[in-house]
């Protein structure tokens, strides 16, 4: 069908790796212990820190909003008209959000997202990034849809 199975045992810690589901954009990116940690320290700059306003996996009610805390598994399509954000790091996103050194950018009206894929303030996106329907097959394999 559909479905995909990404192979995620090449993904180096800090490293983010594209496939495509369904026509889309999917990123898998490999969070370090530091970056996750980091997503707890700007609850109160964010829009919808916990998932709330849109249908979500419970799964993905939370901070890090992924099955495995070390994986995150997003739709790379902006919440607001549907722009392609990019992957801005080592210090790049602050430039943007400051005292935020990993994100996402979307270059079409400047919407922001942390690296749990959910939405700053002040920004036109309403809605934090989607996360697909996705499981773990075994720990190298993730099966998307
Ligand atoms: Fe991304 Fe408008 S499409 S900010």
């Amino acid at each position: 069908g559909a479905d995909i199975e990404a192979d995620i045992s090449k993904i180096e810690p800090g490293q983010l790796i594209r496939v495509i589901w369904r026509s889309k954009p999917v990123w898998i990116a490999r969070r370090t212990p530091e970056l996750l940690a980091s997503l707890l320290t700007h609850d109160d700059q964010l829009k919808d820190p916990n998932s709330d306003e849109e249908q979500q996996p419970e799964f993905a009610k939370n901070s890090y909003r992924s099955l495995k805390e070390e994986y995150l598994v997003l739709v790379g399509i902006c919440t607001h008209l549907g722009c392609s954000p990019q992957h801005l790091k080592d210090g790049a996103f602050a430039e943007y959000v400051e005292g935020v050194e990993e994100g996402f950018f979307c270059p079409c009206h400047g919407s922001k997202f942390d690296m749990a894929g959910r939405v700053f303030e002040n920004v036109p996106a309403g809605l934090n990034l989607v996360v697909p329907p996705y499981m773990f097959i075994d720990d190298n394999t993730i099966l998307i849809g």
